[in-house]
């Protein structure tokens, strides 16, 4: 049994933030087989990175079912500065012009005019309804001023730190980078154009993102700085208008698409929210009216991709930090949002775009 057999084990082991094998990332040292134990050099990228242990498991649990390997001993250090530099490097390589023009990427911006129509809820359902699909998902959380995005995911980690490189902690198979990760506590974010400007392009640029399927970017509401800065970040994103059934929820709605097309964005449809409710009676509670989502998906020239009901297990899993549909997927919202990723992944309503989704 041999040196090379126990190096092929561990290229097995996973690192689950940069997600590469610990083998290709230069984290493992020498490995020595003496008398049936096995000698394990294993180099950390960070003092005290926050997956140390599980990596460690890995580590033994890959080396001990080696034939031959009775007992595993795993030394663990950490990379010098000048180590963990080249591995940025090496990884920046990798993602040079992550979300240019180029990539493979497809990048989805969910708008709206109007505040508090659902963007985020939406965002996140969808972000894990299209993961759990087995498509690479990443999620931004762009609104900076209102992020909900951590909560309604149920996420309380941060990105870990790897030189100038942020990994981004992931929820129910999303990758995910918002301001709520990075400020102290539920402080309030007052900052201006440029400051948001920055913080958007280090989300897009200095995240390790590895290769997504998909970005979904939940927008804040309106057509403010962000939704400008993201048209000159990310030309080639497409835009998805949130709306309410309202009728005056629709016109708010097709201002924001407006100025994603100033910018150059595409505008793949209209998702209308909180749409009628079944009532056990048979009847249908619109609390919102009907019919924006169709009127303004009409004057856009855009499909309506979806009509989802207003839903009580939605908002409530949302506060609890369970999605919807991983904690209901029966529920109708849920059923509705799970149609929407569908249709979404096999590009129907997208007219004219080879889609860049791999299928796997
Ligand atoms: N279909 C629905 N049925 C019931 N409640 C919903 C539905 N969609 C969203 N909600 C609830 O409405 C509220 C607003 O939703 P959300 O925060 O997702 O909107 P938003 O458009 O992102 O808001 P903002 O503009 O402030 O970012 C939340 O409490 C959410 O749980
Ligand atoms: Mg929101």
């Amino acid at each position: 049994m041999s040196v090379e057999a126990i190096r092929a084990a561990l290229a097995t082991v996973i690192d689950p933030e940069i997600r590469r094998p610990v083998t290709e990332l230069d984290m493992i040292g020498d490995v020595v087989l003496e008398a049936g134990t096995a000698h394990v050099d294993l180099r950390l990228t960070i003092v005290g990175c926050p997956a140390a242990d599980r990596i460690e498991a890995d580590v033994r649990t890959a080396v001990a079912s080696v034939a031959g390997v009775d007992a595993v001993e795993v030394e663990v250090g950490v990379m010098t500065p000048s180590e963990r530099q080249a591995l940025v490097e090496r990884l920046r390589g990798r993602r040079t012009m992550a979300f240019g023009p180029d990539s493979l990427t497809r990048i989805l911006a969910i708008t709206s005019g109007k505040g508090g129509v659902g963007k985020s809820t939406l965002t996140a359902n969808l972000a894990v309804a299209l993961a759990a699909d087995g498509l690479k998902v990443g999620l931004v959380d762009a609104d900076v001023h209102g992020y909900s995005i951590p909560g309604i995911l149920g996420v309380d980690d941060v990105p870990t730190r790897v030189g100038d490189l942020m990994m981004p902690p992931s929820a129910h198979g999303v990758l995910v980078v918002s301001i709520g990760m990075l400020v102290e506590g539920n402080r309030a974010v007052s900052w201006r154009g440029p400051m948001l400007h920055r913080t958007l392009q280090q989300f897009l640029t200095d995240v390790w993102w590895g290769d997504l399927d998909v970005l979904l970017v939940d927008m804040p509401p309106g057509t403010g700085d962000v939704a400008i800065s993201l048209g000159q970040l990310l030309p080639h994103a497409e835009v998805i208008v949130v709306t309410t059934p309202q009728r005056a929820a629709a016109d708010v709605a097709e201002r924001s698409a407006e100025v994603a097309r100033q910018t150059g964005q595409r505008v793949a449809g209209v998702v209308e929210n909180m749409a009628g409710l079944a009532q056990a009676d048979g009847t249908v509670l619109e609390l919102f009216g009907s019919g924006g989502g169709a009127e303004a998906a009409a004057r856009l020239d855009v499909p309506l991709l979806s009509s989802v009901p207003l839903s009580m297990a939605l908002r409530e899993d949302g506060d609890a930090g369970t999605p919807v549909v991983v904690a209901h997927p029966q529920d109708p919202a849920a059923m509705a949002i799970a149609a929407l990723a569908q249709r979404l992944r096999g590009g129907l309503g997208l007219a004219g775009r080879s889609l860049p989704f791999t299928t796997r």
